[in-house]
C-alpha cells in the first residue's frame, strides 16, 4: 500500500447507497469517563476494565450481516478481499487493540489514545505517547471509522490495514524501530501463536497484526443516536430545540454543504479535505510549505510523512504535506459528526474546547487566511441559535453512551457559560477587538 492509492480516494466511494433501516435501541447504558474508573498509564483506563467495559458495549457482534441498516452489498465493499471478517480475526484484533507490549516500553497499546470509555479517543488536546511524548495532533475516535473513505485527518492512509500498522512504528506513539520488532514482543505469545494460526494460517506476522485490528475496527459500528430515529420518521426522538438546529444546520448555518448527514450518508463527512481556518491562527504556511517539501524530496517514505505530521510544526499543513497541492494548504478531512458529543476537545490539534466554542468558531468566519475554504464565512447566528445547532450535535450520539453524552453536555456547557464572554446584544460574535486584549 502507498500514499498515492490514498491520493485517488476513488476505491470506496461506493459509500453514497449506504441506507439505515434497522433501529436498535439499547436501555442500558455503560458507565465511562468517570471518576471511578481505575485508570492505568498515561491516564487511560486500565486494559482491564476497557475490556469489561467493551464486553458490556458488545456483548454479541453478528458477523453473517452487514450491520443494521446497512446494504450487505455496499458493506461488503469495504472489505477488503483478503481480510474477510471471521470471528477469530475480529477477536484476534480485538486482544491487540488493547497490548500494550507493541509499544516500545510496553505503556501504550490503541486504547491508550482510542480508549472505550472515553468515546473512543482520550479527550486530551493532543495525544500522549511512550516516555510521554505529545504530538501535535487531537485522537479522533476509532468508532465507525469502516466507514470511512480515507485515514487519518490528512487522508495519508488508505485503508484501515494499513493505518493499522503505523502508530506502531511512529517513535513518539507506540515507538517501536520497525514491524519485526512488534512481532518480535508477542511471537513467542503460545496464545498468540494460535491465534494467529486460526486466523489467517501463518505465523505472527507484522501485516496479519495490521489485518487483525482493522477486522476488530469494523465491528465499532456505533450510528444509532436519537437522531438516527428521528431521520426514520419518529419526530420525538430529538428536542424541539435540537429540531430547530437541524433547519440551521442545513440552511442559515450552511453546515451541511460539508457535513452532508442523511440516511445514506451517516457519519457526517463529505471525506474531502478543508481549510476551515483553525491551523491558521498560529502558523506562517509560506515558510512551513517550504521546509515540508524539502523534507519530503530527502525522504519521500510514508513512515517520514507519518512523523513530519505528528510532531513537527508542519503537521498544520494539513493535506498539503499528502498531495503537495497549493489548494490544501492547512486543509483537513471534514471530521465525522456521529458521538461528537462525547470526543471533546475539538479539531485536528485539539485546539477548541466545547461545542459552544467550534460554534463561535464557524460563526465568526473562521480565522482568516490565503486559502480559507469559500465555504466559511461569518454566521451572524444568535445565541439561540447556537444553542439550537449545540442541542442538534448532541443528539448524533449513540444511545449506547447516553450517559456520558449528558455528562459532556453539562460539563461543555458549564465551561462555555464560563469562559465566553457576556455580551449585551445577542450576537454571538467572540473576536475580541484591539482595546480589549
Ligand atoms: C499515542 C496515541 C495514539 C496511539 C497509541 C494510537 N493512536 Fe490512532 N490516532 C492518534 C492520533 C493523534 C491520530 C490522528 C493522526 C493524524 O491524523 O495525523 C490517530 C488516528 C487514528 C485513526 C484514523 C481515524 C480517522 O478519523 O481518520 C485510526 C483508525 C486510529 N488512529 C487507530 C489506531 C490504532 C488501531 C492504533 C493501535 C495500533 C492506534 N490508533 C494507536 C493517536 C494514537
Ligand atoms: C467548508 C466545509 C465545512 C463547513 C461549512 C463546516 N465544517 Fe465543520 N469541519 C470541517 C472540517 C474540514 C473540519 C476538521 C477541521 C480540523 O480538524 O481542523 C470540521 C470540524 C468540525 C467539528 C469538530 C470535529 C472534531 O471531532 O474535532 C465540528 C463539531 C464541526 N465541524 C461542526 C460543524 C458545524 C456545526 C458547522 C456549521 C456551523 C460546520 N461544521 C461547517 C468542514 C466544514
Amino acid at each position: 500500500m502507498n500514499v498515492k492509492k490514498a491520493l485517488s480516494g476513488t476505491r470506496r466511494r461506493t459509500i453514497c447507497s449506504i441506507t439505515l433501516i434497522g433501529i436498535s435501541l439499547v436501555s442500558w447504558n455503560v458507565a465511562t469517563a468517570v471518576d471511578d474508573v481505575p485508570k492505568g498509564d498515561h491516564g487511560a483506563a486500565t486494559m482491564e476494565y476497557q475490556t469489561k467495559t467493551l464486553e458490556r458495549l458488545m456483548p454479541t457482534v453478528d458477523l453473517s450481516r452487514a450491520p443494521a441498516g446497512f446494504d450487505a452489498v455496499v458493506w461488503q465493499a469495504f472489505i477488503p478481499q483478503d481480510n474477510a471478517l471471521t470471528r477469530q480475526r475480529v477477536a484476534l484484533g480485538r486482544k491487540l487493540y488493547f497490548e500494550k507490549r507493541l509499544s516500545a516500553d510496553a505503556t501504550v497499546s490503541c486504547a491508550t489514545c482510542h480508549d472505550v470509555t472515553r468515546g473512543f479517543t482520550d479527550q486530551l488536546a493532543v495525544s500522549e505517547g511512550i516516555r510521554d511524548q505529545h504530538g501535535r495532533r487531537n485522537a479522533p475516535t476509532t468508532l465507525n471509522v469502516a466507514l470511512l473513505q480515507t485515514l487519518f485527518l490528512d487522508g495519508r492512509s488508505p485503508t484501515l490495514e494499513h493505518q493499522a500498522q503505523m502508530p506502531i512504528i511512529n517513535p513518539i506513539e507506540m515507538g517501536m524501530p520497525d514491524g519485526q520488532a512488534a512481532v518480535a514482543a508477542i511471537q513467542n505469545d503460545a496464545e498468540y501463536k494460535t491465534a494467529f494460526q486460526r486466523a489467517y494460517g501463518r505465523p505472527v506476522n507484522y501485516e496479519d497484526i495490521g489485518r487483525a485490528i482493522a477486522a476488530f475496527e469494523r465491528t465499532l459500528i456505533f450510528v444509532d443516536s436519537p437522531f438516527r430515529r428521528f431521520l426514520a420518521g419518529d419526530e420525538r426522538a430529538i428536542s424541539p430545540e435540537a429540531r430547530q438546529g437541524w433547519v440551521l444546520f442545513n440552511q442559515k448555518a450552511r453546515c451541511v454543504s460539508c457535513h452532508p448527514m442523511n440516511t445514506s450518508n451517516p457519519l457526517g463527512t463529505d471525506n474531502r479535505f478543508h481549510n476551515i481556518g483553525v491551523s491558521a491562527r498560529h502558523h506562517d504556511f509560506d515558510v512551513l510549505a517550504k521546509q515540508a517539501l524539502k523534507a519530503l524530496n530527502e525522504d519521500p517514505s510514508e513512515q517520514k510523512l507519518d512523523e513530519l505530521a505528528l510532531s513537527t510544526d508542519m503537521s498544520e499543513l494539513g493535506r498539503f504535506m499528502v498531495t503537495k497541492r497549493r489548494s490544501d494548504i492547512g486543509a483537513f478531512r471534514t471530521s465525522i459528526l456521529l458521538n461528537i458529543g462525547i470526543t471533546p476537545p475539538y479539531m485536528h490539534d485539539g485546539s477548541i474546547e466545547t461545542l459552544w466554542d467550534v460554534m463561535d468558531h464557524y460563526n465568526k468566519g473562521g480565522e482568516a487566511n490565503l486559502f480559507l475554504d469559500g465555504g466559511i464565512e461569518p454566521l451572524a447566528l444568535t445565541e439561540d441559535q447556537i444553542d439550537q445547532i449545540v442541542a442538534f450535535l448532541f443528539a448524533l450520539t449513540d444511545e449506547r453512551f447516553a450517559v456520558e453524552n449528558r455528562r459532556q453536555f453539562e460539563r461543555q456547557r458549564a465551561q462555555a457559560r464560563k469562559k465566553r464572554p457576556l455580551r449585551d446584544n445577542d450576537m454571538a460574535f467572540r473576536l475580541k477587538l484591539a482595546f480589549e486584549q
